[in-house]
């Protein structure tokens, strides 16, 4: 109802703009749980399909609800011959992140039935379809960059294997999925799968909330996460490691520039709207960073550029008083590198990661009979009415 009275809330910091069953963050104790599940034991005990399933449907699936629910989605991994040709028309040079959001709009016009988002049934089978296609889309982006030959799914292989191999593998010889590389990457997924109302889930659900269908929703989200204020954080930490190494200015000179806000320049990696003691997925990221280098046989000095960096601004009063930690960005991009992915796709692997997340709150917005059309108010700020001048 209008009232007449219209708060400003620049950047939606005390405005809630839905009820929702799925993540719970308490941000002052650094807790996160999916639907009721401590997020230290989802990334410890589960796998990707399985918390993908829990956080759209609500519950852990039974072992035969998740054969199926596998099943369905390998059966589904293939592209449309002409959209694997739509990669033809874009630039080698092109983020792969831009190559994503336009492959996912791009789907919407194979599936015309996806426009009907009333129907549960066509509701369900998009959701499979994004689940399936996405990873294949995305590896689609990182072999474009490289001038490199798209490979068909290979659906005898578990959902991150797969994914793995249209990344890593070639026509020419026979790839081998590494179970050290596959184990560290699911985990990683896991950790990104839901954050609750952050701007890319925010946006597919304004642009859900306009029964606009739910690849184009995607699509949006997409776009969202790619800025380096969010999503896009993770490859702007790798640059800033790697600009603070070869400038040889040093983590103290680096800081001090963060606390004189030259240029606007933050530590990239740091900081969390919600997140005010700490982050606990950085937490569960950090402890495996060691881990994941070495079963890799990879040493980075930038993972230990990444811990004096981490040290110096956890003592420093400016992070301090800002309560600005370390959040879920700030050593991802050191163990992605490790893995062989190049900076650009970095984000493109949040937003896999993110997509179940992305999923189950459109739905959520979608089956709730009390969405309402997102449309928030402006307090004007311009002119009164002017006369048009005589010309
Ligand atoms: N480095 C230096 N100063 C910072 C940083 C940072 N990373 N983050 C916040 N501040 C300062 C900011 O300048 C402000 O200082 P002051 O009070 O003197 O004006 C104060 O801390 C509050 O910052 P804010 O910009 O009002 O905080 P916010 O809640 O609007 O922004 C944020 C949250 C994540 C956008 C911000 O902390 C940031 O830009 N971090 C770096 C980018 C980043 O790592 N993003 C990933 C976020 S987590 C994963 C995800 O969501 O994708």
């Amino acid at each position: 109802k209008q009232t007449g009275y219209t708060a400003l809330d620049q950047g939606f910091v005390n405005t809630a703009s839905t009820r929702s069953e799925i993540t719970y963050i308490d941000g002052d104790r650094g807790i996160l749980r999916y639907r009721g599940y401590a997020i230290e034991d989802v990334a410890a005990k589960s796998t990707y399909l399985e918390v993908a399933w829990l956080l759209i449907y609500g519950e852990l699936p039974s072992a035969s609800q998740l054969a199926e629910f596998d099943e369905n989605i390998r059966r589904h991994t293939l592209l449309h011959e002409d959209l694997r040709r739509f990669f033809d028309a874009l630039p080698h040079s092109a983020h792969p992140m831009s190559v994503l959001s336009s492959a996912v709009s791009a789907l919407s016009t194979y599936y015309e039935d996806s426009h009907d988002v009333r129907d549960p049934e066509q509701v369900e089978l998009s959701t499979i379809r994004l689940l399936a296609k996405l990873p294949v889309i995305a590896a689609y982006a990182h072999k474009k960059s490289l001038g490199q030959a798209l490979l068909y799914p290979d659906n005898s292989l578990s959902f991150v294997d797969n994914f793995l191999k249209l990344n890593f593998g070639n026509m020419a010889e026979e790839y081998e999925v590494n179970p050290v590389l596959s184990k560290a990457l699911e985990r990683l997924l896991i950790l990104h799968e839901d954050h609750e109302q952050n701007a890319s889930t925010s946006t597919v659900r304004l642009v859900g909330s306009t029964e606009a269908n739910i690849f184009v929703s995607i699509s949006a989200g997409i776009n969202a996460l790619y800025g380096p204020l969010h999503g896009g954080a993770n490859e702007a930490v790798l640059k800033m490691l790697s600009e603070i190494q070869q400038s040889g200015e040093g983590v103290q000179k680096f800081v001090e520039r963060v606390k004189r806000k030259e240029d606007g320049v933050r530590l990239m990696g740091f900081g969390h709207r919600v997140y005010k003691s700490f982050d606990p997925r950085a937490r569960l990221v950090k402890e495996s960073a060691d881990e994941v280098l070495a079963d890799l046989g990879v040493s980075d000095p930038l993972l230990d550029l990444a811990r004096e960096l981490e040290e110096v601004a956890l003592a420093d009063d400016y992070f301090v008083e800002r309560k600005l930690y370390p959040n879920v960005d700030f050593y991802t991009g050191v163990i992605y590198k490790a893995m062989g992915f190049p900076p650009r796709m970095f984000t493109v692997l949040f937003a896999i990661g993110r997509l179940p997340g992305w999923i189950a709150n459109w739905r959520e917005m979608n089956q709730d009979p009390n969405t309402k059309i997102g449309r928030p108010q402006q307090l004007y700020t311009g002119p009164e009415t002017r006369a048009w001048p005589q010309r």
